[in-house]
């Protein structure tokens, strides 16, 4: 297929040599049976690239199934992906059928791969090595026909060297590795990509857009965009919607930008800029400080109240009062968030199942 062609059909937008290439082994990928690894940092279009690989497959006609590993409970994982037989554990009341079995003749796409569990990893080498599984309770092997796809914003090699990551099943899933670099690595994809999302998001909402002055295109090409394209998105979504369509100055489109840092290399103002940026590093430092001092003010006083209200002994109250500082720190995420578990997740920087677990723990659903 021509690549324009394919770039539209599978919405992978982007005009830079990067995502040329990775479209072209996508194509390449996609009507084989080979297990493709992707990687790259979150927003970068992981996901966008494995559905382009089952749709341009051979199997496109077949379910992908899609699993997240970092939000499936430990002790489930297995019998989510293989299944299990009626009594195979307490609550297994009926037999149920795993990913792989649904996934039959298509695709199954293991997100967050990194997250797997050691034990699960082993079986996971089996299926990949003679096509063979069993479901949870059962000895009976069975036979899956599934392409895999696995992605991860981790890097593998580091989990290898931690022990969280066994070495025979890195290097039988990274065949072939897509790597979606970073929004701020390839920036001749965002001219595409504005226009590309100005023109979706302005069709969806019936609104006409009036277009960005030279100063506000310039910013949204030397912006980081740490939430890569996931974050364009929004912020363009954000811009369009909130501002009727009005025309937008670099001012304007700053305020919806994650990171409120000054734009390195603004035309025609270099003394400026390297001022600005000094500037606004000290503020960001003085910013930080303040946080600190108000979590080491927040701590104390939690620290008092349990020594003002509980009688226990010393040892105790400490104990209890880590956990209610970790009980806040998850409660204040899942509030920031508006109730988001994934996104709570990312902001306190452990997985999405660790955090079932502790909401668990604490009581907070
Ligand atoms: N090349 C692209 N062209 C157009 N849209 C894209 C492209 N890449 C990503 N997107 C859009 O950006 C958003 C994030 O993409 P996606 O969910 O695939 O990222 P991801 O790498 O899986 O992120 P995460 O690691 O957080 O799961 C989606 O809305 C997707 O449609
Ligand atoms: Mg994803």
């Amino acid at each position: 297929m021509e690549r324009e062609l394919f770039q539209k059909t599978y919405g992978l937008i982007g005009q830079s040599p990067e995502i040329q290439e990775i479209i072209d082994i996508i194509q390449q990928v996609a009507p084989t049976d080979i297990t493709v690894l992707i990687t790259g940092e979150s927003g970068t279009g992981k996901e966008v690239a494995a559905k382009a690989i089952h749709a341009a497959s051979r199997r496109c006609q077949k379910p992908m199934v899609t699993v997240n590993c970092g939000a499936i409970p430990e002790g489930l994982i297995e019998s989510e992906l293989f299944g299990h037989e009626k009594g195979a554990f307490t609550s297994a009341n009926d037999m149920r059928k795993g990913f792989f079995e649904i996934a039959d003749g298509g695709t199954i796409f293991l997100d967050e791969i990194g997250e797997m569990p050691l034990a699960t990893q082993v079986k996971l080498l089996r299926v990949l090595e003679n096509g063979e599984y069993t479901r949870v309770g059962s000895s009976a092997p069975r036979k899956s026909d599934v392409r895999l796809i696995t992605a991860t914003n981790k890097t593998l090699e580091y989990e290898v060297q931690q022990k969280r990551f066994r070495s025979d099943l890195y290097f039988r899933l990274r065949s072939v590795n897509v790597h979606l670099p970073a929004l701020r690595d390839r920036k001749e994809d965002i001219p595409a990509l504005v226009e590309f999302y100005v023109r979706e998001i302005s069709e969806k909402n019936k609104l006409h857009f009036a277009g960005f002055t030279d100063d506000a295109a310039g910013l949204l090409m030397e912006y980081r965009w740490p939430g890569n394209i996931r974050e364009l998105k929004n912020a363009l979504e954000s811009m369009l919607v909130l501002e009727k369509g009005r025309r937008m100055n670099a001012e304007n489109v700053r305020k919806y930008l994650r990171e409120q840092m000054p734009v390195v290399g603004e035309r025609n103002l270099p003394v400026f800029t390297n001022k600005s940026v000094e500037q606004a590093e000290r503020e960001l430092i003085y910013r930080a400080l303040l946080d600190l001092k108000s979590n080491i003010i927040e701590m104390k006083e939690m620290i008092d109240d349990k020594f003002h209200t509980n009688g226990d002994g010393e040892h105790d109250k400490q104990v209890l009062t880590m956990n209610e500082m970790e009980r806040r720190m998850i409660q204040g995420a899942l509030e920031r968030n508006k109730g988001n578990r994934r996104l709570a997740a990312r902001e306190l920087h452990i997985s999405e199942r660790t955090l079932y677990r502790k909401i668990h723990d604490f009581g907070l659903e």
